[in-house]
């Protein structure tokens, strides 16, 4: 499974692409906001820093205006990946991009129907939110289940990205699904690091070590 970090923040991603674990990049509107900086430039640095997928979203919601901030954004790195908002009007703009060779991320699934409509499309990757579906006390992974059998069954190419990820257990539950992609928050990946048994051990191994020394 690969894994993408969820943020538009340049610290957090620098600090996790130096430990080596990361394979792309998601943001969107929200997290670009609170960063406050100038668009163009933050994804421009962003890209610099990581080399793989990096997502960034349309605003606009007809289709004709997504397509053409998809052309626009496409043309800042070959990296780039437009996300699109699972609309009827976003499907229309993921058709014509797939034909442009414009790679997509289509946001804001919470449905295997609309998993399902967006690999017809032709989207190269769908973002369910399972995070947002568990706070309303629905099971936000039984979609990743069913979307791995479904699109393994009829050979879909679009790659599942479990998004809204809130602590380590659903980054272990995505990957048992054989999802593609898990796109997790810094604060969650800096969790996945953590066990107190390392750490025990760890300064018990330097203890004993200091009497080799001595
Ligand atoms: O970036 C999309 C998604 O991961 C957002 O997560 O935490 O705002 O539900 P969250």
């Amino acid at each position: 499974m690969k894994i993408f970090i969820d943020t538009a923040n340049l610290d957090e991603i620098r600090k996790a692409n130096e430990w080596g674990v990361i394979d792309g990049v998601t943001t969107n509107p929200s997290l670009v906001a609170k960063e406050q900086r100038d668009f163009k430039e933050l994804v421009r640095e962003i890209v610099s820093i990581v080399d793989g997928p990096i997502s960034v979203e349309v605003i606009s919601t007809d289709s004709e205006g997504m397509v053409e901030e998809a052309l626009d954004m496409s043309n800042w790195s070959e990296n780039i990946v437009v996300k699109i908002p699972m609309i009827s009007e976003g499907l229309k703009a993921v058709k014509i991009l797939n034909k442009k060779g414009v790679k997509t991320n289509v946001t804001l699934v919470f449905s295997v129907n609309q998993a399902l409509l967006a690999a017809k499309a032709g989207a190269t990757y769908v973002s369910p939110f399972i995070g947002r579906l568990d706070d309303i006390g629905h099971d936000g992974m039984q979609i990743i289940h069913d979307l791995v059998q479904i699109y393994k069954l009829y050979d879909f190419k679009t790659e599942i990205i479990v998004a809204s990820i809130r602590h380590p257990l659903h980054v272990i539950e995505s990957a048992k699904t054989g999802a593609h992609v898990a796109t997790i928050p810094f604060g969650v990946i800096e969790k996945m690091f953590k066990h107190p048994l390392t750490d025990i051990g760890l300064e018990k191994f330097l203890k004993d070590w200091q009497k080799v020394v001595e």
